[in-house]
C-alpha cells in the first residue's frame, strides 16, 4: 500500500510543495491508523511553507516536512489498547500541532484520544473544515467572555475562523458585527451578522460601543477597530505577528487585551461536529483541491480572500 504525502521540500513559494511516497505507518499502542479523506489547509501551513513563524524555525532541519493539522477520514487499523474507535468508523482531528504536522498524508497514525467521531449525519468535508479554525473561533469567543446580549465585533467574518466565530457568537445570542468585502456582505447577513464593508469605510465609522473585539486581521484594521469599543471592553487578537502591538495599544486605552495560540481540544471538536449535525452550524467550503493541486490551494489561501475553508482531497 502506498502513502502519498505532500511535503515542503524547502521554504519558499507554493511551488516548493511536492508529493512523496512513504510507507503506511503502523499504529503504536493507543494509536489508530487513519486513511485520510480530506485535509484542511490553514494560513499557518502557508506561512510555514514560506519559512515564516515558529513551526518553520523548529522544522528547518527536518525538510522535507509534511504540513497539515486538520484531518478527516476512516479508521483502518487500531493499535494495542485502543478502546474508543473501531476500524470502519469516521473520525476527524486537530493533529500534530504545532510542531509535528503530518495531516497532508493519505495515511496517518494518531493517538485515539486526539480524535472525534464523525457521525453519518455530517460529511467528511465538513468535518475537515472544523478542527483548527473551529477551535480557534470557540477559544477566541471564550477568551473574550462573549455573553448573550453583548455587542461583538469580529474582523474578517467570512474567513475560515471568522465564519464559524460569527455563527457561534450568534448562537450565543450576542449581537454580531463583522467586517468583509462587498462580495461577502450577503453571506455574512445570512449568518445573522451586521455586515460592514471594510473597503467602503473604516469600521470605526460604522460600529460603536462594542463589548468584545475578536480580531482576525491584525495590523491597521485592528488598531482602527479599537475605536469601536466601549470602556472596559475585551480584545482578543488572533494573528500572532501583530498581537504584541495590538495588545499594547489596547491596554493603553484601558481595554483587557490578549493574544492566543489555539490549543487542540477534542471535546470542543465533538461539540462543533454536533452543532453541524443538528444544523446549528454550517461549514463553508470554498473549494476542494485534489492532492496533486496543493500548490493551487496554497495560492488560494495566499490571496487572503478565501470564503470559508480550502480542503485537499487526499483520496485521489
Ligand atoms: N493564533 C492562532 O492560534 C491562530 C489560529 C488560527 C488562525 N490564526 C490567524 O488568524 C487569521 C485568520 O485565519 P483564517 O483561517 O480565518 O484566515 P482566512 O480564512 O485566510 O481569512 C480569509 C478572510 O479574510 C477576510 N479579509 C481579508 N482582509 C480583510 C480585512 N482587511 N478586513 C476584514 N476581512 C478581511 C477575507 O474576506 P474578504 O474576501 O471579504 O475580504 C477572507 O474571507 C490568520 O492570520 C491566521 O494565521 C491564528
Amino acid at each position: 500500500m502506498e502513502n502519498k504525502q505532500i511535503v515542503i521540500t524547502q521554504f519558499g513559494e507554493p511551488e516548493v510543495l511536492a508529493i512523496q511516497s512513504a510507507e503506511v505507518p503502523t499504529p503504536q499502542p493507543g494509536e489508530v491508523l487513519v486513511k485520510v479523506a480530506f485535509a484542511g489547509v490553514n494560513p499557518i501551513d502557508v506561512k510555514t511553507r514560506a519559512g515564516l513563524g515558529w513551526a518553520a524555525s523548529q522544522n528547518k532541519d527536518k525538510l522535507p516536512w509534511v504540513p497539515g493539522y486538520d484531518i478527516s477520514g476512516q479508521v483502518v487499523a487500531c493499535g494495542e489498547g485502543c478502546e474508543r474507535f473501531n476500524a470502519g468508523q469516521n473520525v476527524a482531528g486537530f493533529i500534530g500541532f504545532p510542531l509535528q504536522g503530518g495531516g497532508y498524508s493519505q495515511y496517518v497514525c494518531v493517538p485515539e484520544s486526539e480524535l472525534s467521531l464523525v457521525p453519518d449525519s455530517i460529511t467528511l468535508e465538513a468535518a475537515a473544515a472544523l478542527p483548527l479554525a473551529g477551535q480557534t473561533a470557540v477559544q477566541a469567543l471564550d477568551k473574550g467572555g462573549v455573553k448573550e446580549g453583548q455587542r461583538v465585533l469580529i474582523l474578517a467574518g467570512a474567513g475560515g475562523v471568522g465564519h464559524i466565530a460569527v455563527q457561534v457568537a450568534v448562537a450565543a445570542k450576542a449581537e454580531v458585527f463583522t467586517t468583509c468585502s462587498d462580495v461577502n456582505l450577503d453571506y455574512m447577513a445570512t449568518l445573522g451578522a451586521h455586515a460592514i464593508n471594510y473597503k467602503f469605510s473604516p469600521v470605526s465609522e460604522r460600529v460603536t460601543d462594542a463589548d468584545v473585539l475578536i480580531d482576525l486581521v491584525g495590523g491597521d484594521a485592528a488598531l482602527d477597530a479599537l475605536k469601536c469599543l466601549k470602556d472596559g471592553a475585551t480584545v482578543v487578537t488572533i494573528p500572532t505577528l501583530s498581537a504584541e502591538l495590538i495588545c499594547e495599544k489596547a491596554k493603553l486605552l484601558g481595554f483587557e487585551a490578549t493574544g492566543m495560540l489555539v490549543d487542540p481540544n477534542p471535546q470542543q471538536l465533538d461539540t462543533l461536529i454536533y452543532m453541524v449535525s443538528v444544523g446549528l452550524l454550517k461549514t463553508e467550503i470554498f473549494k476542494v483541491y485534489p492532492m496533486d493541486k496543493a500548490v493551487e490551494a496554497h495560492h488560494q489561501i495566499e490571496t487572503g480572500h478565501t470564503r470559508g475553508k480550502v480542503l485537499l482531497d487526499m483520496q485521489c
